[in-house]
């Protein structure tokens, strides 16, 4: 499904300074797995779902998504790919203050201009699937903060992505509402889409088919826990 080979990415900071975030990592993720990515802070991992969900460019090294290699395909073509196919849910939820709950996850919708009527009943059932049926019409502000994630991860399917592509999506949030969340994705694991989810969470991590470490922008190891 993704395959990155020697992949290395290196930030420039103003002319002199450059941070190398990944050093060269080579993984394959076949479709249908879950894999959860750990290591410490600045190991690179937010920097490696950028290159696996097509959000940046390598600096060196190749990437293949289903079987096309895409490292030198055009913004636009990297944005169709995203679009149709990922699904995201970053570290921070990133709703739109003045949207309520359901027009927070249609937004992908309306933002690529393929909203239908249809959309709307996908949407509210999609949210009450993450257990908020009754907070629809809710702003951001009038939702907690476990709540504004679900919101998010409900907007990371509405195009029905083949691929979840997670960043610490149970980071700042309460014991129930990270169980929530770790149900959610092995409903949508076991549904058949890919998930490649960053996580300090070891239960979570520990939900994954296989879990990949990084360090200082290497792999360093790699454990697989079949379920
Ligand atoms: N856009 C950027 N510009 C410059 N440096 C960056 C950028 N993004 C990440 N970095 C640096 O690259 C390294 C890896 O970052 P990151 O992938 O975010 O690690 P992690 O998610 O594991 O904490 C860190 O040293 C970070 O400061
Ligand atoms: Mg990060």
């Amino acid at each position: 499904m993704i395959r990155l080979e020697n992949i290395q990415k290196t930030y420039r900071i103003g002319r002199e300074r450059k941070v190398h975030a990944l050093g060269g990592v080579s993984v394959s993720i076949a479709a249908g797995e879950f894999v959860s990515v750990v290591g410490p802070s600045g190991s690179g991992k937010s920097t490696f779902l950028a290159m696996a969900g097509l959000l940046d460019r390598p600096t060196e090294g190749a990437v293949f998504f289903g079987e096309k290699e895409v490292t030198g395909v055009s913004d636009k073509e990297r944005t169709r790919i995203r679009a149709q196919r990922c699904g995201f849910i970053f570290q921070f939820p990133s709703l739109i203050p003045t949207l309520n709950a359901l027009e927070n996850v249609l937004l992908p919708k309306t933002v690529h201009r393929t909203y239908q009527e249809s959309d709307a009943a996908w949407g509210r059932e999609t949210l009450k699937r993450v257990g908020l049926a009754d907070k629809l019409e809710n702003l951001p502000y009038q939702l907690s903060g476990g709540e504004q994630r679900r919101v998010a991860l409900a907007r990371a399917l509405v195009n029905k992505p083949d691929v979840i592509l997670a960043d610490e999506p149970t980071g700042a949030v309460d014991a129930y509402n990270a169980s929530l969340i770790t149900e959610l994705f092995k409903d949508w694991n076991r549904q058949g889409k890919t998930i490649i989810m960053v996580t300090h969470d070891e239960r979570l991590a520990s939900e994954a088919g296989r879990t990949i470490q990084l360090e200082n922008g290497y792999l360093v190891g790699e454990k697989s826990c079949p379920s």
